[in-house]
């Protein structure tokens, strides 16, 4: 069965080691197709996103060699150029080929991607830019065709921000001809981990974990070696799962520095938060309080991604609180079954008002995305009795293990 069953009511106590970052690898591995020879990832999540990633580059001709979290990348065959609809349609970050292979092939034929629903998702931003860069794009009504006869460099700014959209852009400004300057970057440590990759693999780019990038264009980049970071998402969410556990839980190689917000967020709420070059440590004994108004934003800001794993614990906190969604319109769907656990909710457009209760109740579940998924199994591991989550393969598309990293740290659930 697609389904993970929780046992709830257990506290939380122990250490669990965090994967690497689905973020930050998914827009690496599409940079493997620039590379002109072998690049090694070490630290690649086991993650169903990345299981597809690795065989969209095999359809498009790349060698590729996994050995548990080490995954070799040989590119030097890529010759095709469009893209198995199939594949494209399940995951957004297929997007995240476009550029790459722009500057790879000149010629990409691809559906709209598809990901999570949380909001309309265009690619607008992506397609203007490149279309600056020197392609001609022409969509049609399930996708589109990309071609240039070389890509150039450009002067970028973004209207808003956008993570996919400054990572499509550096991927085709590596290796174009001339300059190009994104201005209003997203300043994301996804986006920090990509151009550090593309410097290890000789590629030029200043202004890294600013708003201002700044990319000369080289002629080619050569093989790399490169260590995925830490996961600041599951993270986050083994955060929220020891406030609406409580208990003590060591989380090992948690990238505090890129967590301020989060722990913050945390701290706010009562947990006592310390950080290490190890890890962090998450305490939580008293009762949970409301944080005074948690609002999604832009990185450094608290990310969109721990919303719903941030609500789940807002249920449980003693008095009232506001969370607030800026980036995606379709964020709050798992509200309604939180409410059905007993949580007291209510939403308001990009707003939801919590009233804390003392307890959830067990009931069966359906994850309809990611992190709202994930944000119920954590609800499930604090509420009485049994909880069935449905649909966990959304949840594996971006968690090696949630299952055996709760169960580490004491809580009963496991896949069914
Ligand atoms: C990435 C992350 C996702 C995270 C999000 C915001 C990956 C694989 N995914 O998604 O987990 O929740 O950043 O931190 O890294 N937009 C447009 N036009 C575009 C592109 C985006 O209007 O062409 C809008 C989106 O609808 C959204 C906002 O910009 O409202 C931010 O989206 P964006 O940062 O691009 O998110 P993703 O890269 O899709």
């Amino acid at each position: 069965m697609d389904a993970i069953q929780i046992y709830g009511g257990n506290c939380l106590h122990g250490q669990v080691r965090i994967q690497g970052s689905k973020n930050a690898v998914l827009p690496i591995l599409a940079a493997a197709l620039l590379i002109d020879g072998v690049c090694e990832i070490e630290n690649c999540p086991a993650i169903s996103d990345v299981y597809h990633m690795l065989r969209l580059m095999e359809s498009l001709c790349c060698t590729i060699d996994r050995n548990g979290h080490t995954v070799r990348v040989d590119a030097a065959g890529v010759s095709r150029c469009d893209m198995p609809p199939d594949s494209v349609g399940v995951m957004r970050s297929s997007i995240m080929l476009l550029g790459a292979l722009l500057a790879r092939t000149g010629s990409v034929s691809m559906q709209y991607p598809g990901g999570c629903v949380i909001g309309s998702r265009p690619i607008d931003l992506h397609l203007e830019g490149l279309r600056k860069m020197g392609v001609v794009i022409r969509e049609r009504e399930d996708g589109f065709d990309a071609e240039t006869k070389g890509l150039t460099g450009a002067v970028h700014r973004l209207p808003i921000v956008s993570v996919g959209a400054t990572e499509n852009l550096v991927l085709a400004a590596v290796l174009a001809n001339g300059n190009t300057v994104i201005e209003n970057a997203a300043k994301e440590p996804e986006i920090t981990a990509l151009c550090d990759f593309l410097i290890k693999a000789g590629a030029k780019i200043e202004g890294v974990g600013t708003k201002r990038l700044c990319i000369r264009g080289v002629e080619k980049l050569h093989e790399v070696s490169y260590k995925v970071p830490a996961d600041r998402i599951v993270a986050g969410t083994y955060v929220a799962a020891c406030l609406c556990c409580g208990g003590e839980v060591f989380l090992k190689g948690a990238p505090c520095m890129q967590m301020k917000a989060v722990s913050a967020a945390a701290a706010s709420m009562g947990a006592g938060i310390e950080e290490s070059k190890e890890g962090i440590a998450v305490t939580c004994i008293e009762r949970r309080v409301m944080p005074p108004g948690l609002i999604t934003a832009c990185y450094p800001g608290f990310p969109t991604d721990l919303q719903s794993a941030f609500l789940a614990a807002m249920t449980l906190a003693d008095g009232e609180g506001v969370l607030e969604e800026t980036i995606f319109e379709n964020r709050f769907r798992i509200v309604p079954q939180l409410r059905q656990m007993g949580a007291r909710i209510d939403c308001q457009k990009n707003k939801v008002c919590v009233s804390g209760v003392r307890t959830l109740c067990g009931t069966t579940l359906r994850a309809e995305e990611l992190r709202g998924g994930a944000a119920l199994v954590i609800a499930g591991c604090a509420a009485q009795g049994r909880s069935v989550v449905k649909n966990k393969h959304f949840i594996e598309r971006g968690y090696e293990d949630i299952c055996h990293d709760l169960c580490s740290l004491g809580a009963r659930c496991k896949k069914e």
